[in-house]
């Protein structure tokens, strides 16, 4: 049978493939590997959407005859614990257990209350069924998904809401919010702007192009009055057509924090989404209580929000503990100065490091993309006041990719 690494290799590329199902379908992005009796693969499938087969059944079905009569030495290596119930396709568990499949390598458990116990199910069928294989991995996969169900983000990363006690589900209740990611451009020296404040534009095309990807797949994108009036920004995705950049098909609704008012003239007044929910204006929030800015959003059905900046309110959702992950493009360029990226987020000494685990690295034209999950930090973080002095020199202007 394969081995740990044969299982994690497979499982890796699960999880690359499933990354092309929908990102925002009712239910989550699933991969499967089939490896032999010597860990190759032999196939593979990813869920596509509601109503369409799920990844095990679309792997299941891409075996080669002779591979299905040496059924009993394959293994089966999936992204989520296969579900074990009927909904618009028929339990994954049963499928597979029906197959006579060797054995289930799963990631992640399946959080679902209906869903769950899949892996139970395989037991009992007697198939050798083996969870938690890269399931960090498999949490961040699907963590827009999970964010958008109709509880909170999961208050300790790497348990699932059913292994959560009662007493954290309730305390947590006050804690519901969107999945958020926080995303920034700078030069490899940390810079968001030159020391005059111009900076259009530090990172190139490729990587505004995936930004604008990016703000297509959110619900909602916020940024701070600093921002709002020094860039101007129309805070719309856009997809490039023909060589022209028009809106995308999906616009997350805008939404300002901070106090001061918006210009009669700003052009995130124009913005799509506006209309297209018959708000007269941007969704506006105080940012006195950022916890209870963003369960005002996760109320108003806000499940997965981006969060462009500046850097004050930037590093005050960090600095809060109320950020998810960090989308940072790194422009191979210096700049040298005053003008940080991330001003004040809580950390005092080395003891308050905040860590970060990679998630993704790419490379887009000249820039460099690093996606990376915020790990808990190991000290409780000193509040940052609200709107404070979280950038000790904040920048007039920068990056506008607005
Ligand atoms: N490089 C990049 O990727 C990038 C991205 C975006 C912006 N920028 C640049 O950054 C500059 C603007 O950033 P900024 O740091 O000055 O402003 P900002 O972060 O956009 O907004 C800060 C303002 O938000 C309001 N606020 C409310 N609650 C807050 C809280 N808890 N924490 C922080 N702010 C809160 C306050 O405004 P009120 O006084 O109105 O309450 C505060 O002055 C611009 O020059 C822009 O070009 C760079």
């Amino acid at each position: 049978m394969p081995n740990r690494e044969a299982h994690e290799a497979a499982m890796r590329r699960a999880l690359a493939i499933a990354e092309q199902g929908p990102a925002d379908d009712p239910n989550p992005r699933v991969g499967c590997v089939i490896l032999d009796a010597e860990g190759r693969p032999v196939a593979e499938g990813w869920h596509r959407g509601s109503g369409t087969p799920h990844a095990e059944v679309e792997a299941l079905g891409r075996l080669s005859p002779e591979q299905r009569d040496r059924i009993g030495e394959l293994t089966a290596v999936v992204t989520l614990e296969p579900c074990n119930h009927t909904g618009r396709t028929g339990p994954c568990a049963v499928a597979l257990a029906e197959t006579g499949i060797g054995a289930v390598v799963y990631a992640l458990d399946d959080p679902g209350e209906v869903s769950g116990g899949g892996a139970d199910a395989l037991r009992a069928a007697g198939v050798a069924v083996t969870g938690g294989v890269l399931a960090e991995e498999a949490r961040e996969l699907i963590a827009p998904w999970l964010a958008r169900q109709d509880h909170l983000t999961d208050p300790s990363p790497g348990r699932t809401r059913d292994a959560a006690s009662e007493a954290e589900k309730s305390a947590s209740l006050q804690a519901r919010r969107p999945h958020v990611t926080v995303k920034w451009a700078q030069t490899l020296d940390g810079r968001a702007a030159a020391a005059d404040g111009s900076s259009q534009w530090i990172t190139g095309v490729d990587a505004r192009g995936d930004v604008h990807r990016r703000r297509a797949e959110a619900d909602a994108i916020l940024v701070g009055t600093g921002t709002l009036l020094a860039d101007d920004p129309a805070l719309t995705a856009r997809a490039e057509t023909g060589g022209l950049l028009v809106p995308a098909e999906q616009q997350p609704v805008p939404v300002v924090l901070g106090r001061r008012p918006i210009p009669s003239g700003a052009r995130i007044l124009e913005h799509p989404a506006l209309a297209a929910r018959g708000l007269a204006e941007p969704i506006r929030l105080t940012g006195d209580d950022l916890a209870a800015d963003l369960a005002e959003l996760h109320e108003r059905g806000i499940r997965r929000l981006f969060v462009e900046g500046g850097p004050a309110v930037a590093s005050s959702l960090i600095a809060a503990g109320l950020v998810d992950e960090v989308l940072i493009y790194l422009a191979p360029a210096l700049l040298g100065g005053p003008r940080l990226a991330l001003g004040d987020i809580g950390v005092a000494d080395m003891s308050g490091i905040r860590r970060l685990r990679i998630l993704h690295l790419a490379q887009l034209g000249a820039d460099l993309l690093v996606k990376a999950a915020l790990e808990p930090a190991a000290v409780p973080p000193a509040p940052a006041a609200p709107g404070a002095s979280a950038t000790p020199t904040t920048p007039t202007t920068a990056e506008k990719e607005h």
